[in-house]
């Protein structure tokens, strides 16, 4: 078989591989509190789900066992599902508060999520001023990302093109299912939400992805080997001068 030759029109991803998450996470976690530390003011986007909950919890430990200070970071949540009632128990904004928000001192006025309440016509229109007072901040600094099963990253979804900002979008179908048992059903899942863009991502100057366990060896394997494009969103992750991809052995078994 002949050896494979490394494609320069497909760039590559650094990636670490660890033997178990706590280590991706502490590390990720490190990185972050570095970054808070040298600059204040950091400009931080920050992910739900499942992959990223051992970061906050291990800021939170930092916070009060070290002293780590947020009372001068700025925050951005990548996304959001459209259609709940304010404060619905299965929204980000929700999941941030008593994950993270709750625990820490990043001033209210600094902390920004995305509405999932409003009505169609209302969240467009604020899908341009969330952009806005990310530029406004100065841009993100660092980007915490996970990796969806279809490859998604926020709710850009398959389809999603490379010069999307933040916007309004239609549910894959696997996200809804995958989502089915925080809303108590399948049925209960939205079928749209509000997204920052692949643009918007990857103008961040620093993104941290993340992809653990099996079930997301799948993916991992397309998103570095996959050709880039919006088949697979993730790949686009490709295209960024200052990424890595933290993986535990399950999800690198790919
Ligand atoms: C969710 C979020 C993404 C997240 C991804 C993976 O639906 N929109 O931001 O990265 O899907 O979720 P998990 O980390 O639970 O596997």
């Amino acid at each position: 078989m002949a050896a494979k030759v490394k494609d320069p029109a497909r760039p590559s991803l650094p990636v670490r591989i660890v033997v178990t998450r706590e280590e991706a996470e502490r590390a990720v976690a490190l990185e972050i509190a570095e970054l808070v530390r040298t600059k204040p003011r950091t400009v931080l986007g920050l992910a739900t789900g499942s992959t990223p909950i051992g970061v906050y919890r291990e800021l939170v430990r930092l916070h009060r066992e070290e002293a780590l200070d947020f009372s001068r970071a700025i925050t951005f949540n990548l996304d959001e599902y459209l259609g709940l009632v304010s404060g619905h128990p299965s929204s980000f904004g929700r999941w941030m508060r008593s994950n993270f928000f709750d625990a820490v001192n990043v001033p209210e006025v600094n902390i920004h999520t995305l509405d999932g309440s409003l009505e169609l016509a209302r969240a467009r229109v604020e899908c341009e001023r969330y952009e806005q007072t990310i530029a406004d901040a100065g841009g993100i600094d660092l980007m915490m990302l996970g990796i969806g099963r279809n490859g998604h990253i926020g709710f850009n979804e398959p389809g999603a093109a490379r010069d999307t900002r933040t916007r309004c979008v239609e549910l894959h179908p696997w996200t809804r299912a995958d989502a089915a048992h925080g809303f108590g059903g399948l049925e209960q899942v939205p079928h749209v939400a509000i997204t920052m863009g692949v643009t918007t991502i990857l103008d961040s100057r620093r993104l941290c992805v993340m992809a653990f366990g099996e079930h997301k060896a799948q993916i991992v394997k397309r998103t570095l080997e996959g050709a880039i494009g919006p088949d697979v969103p993730s790949t686009y992750l490709r295209e960024h001068s200052n990424v890595c991809l933290w993986l535990d052995r399950s999800a690198a078994s790919g």
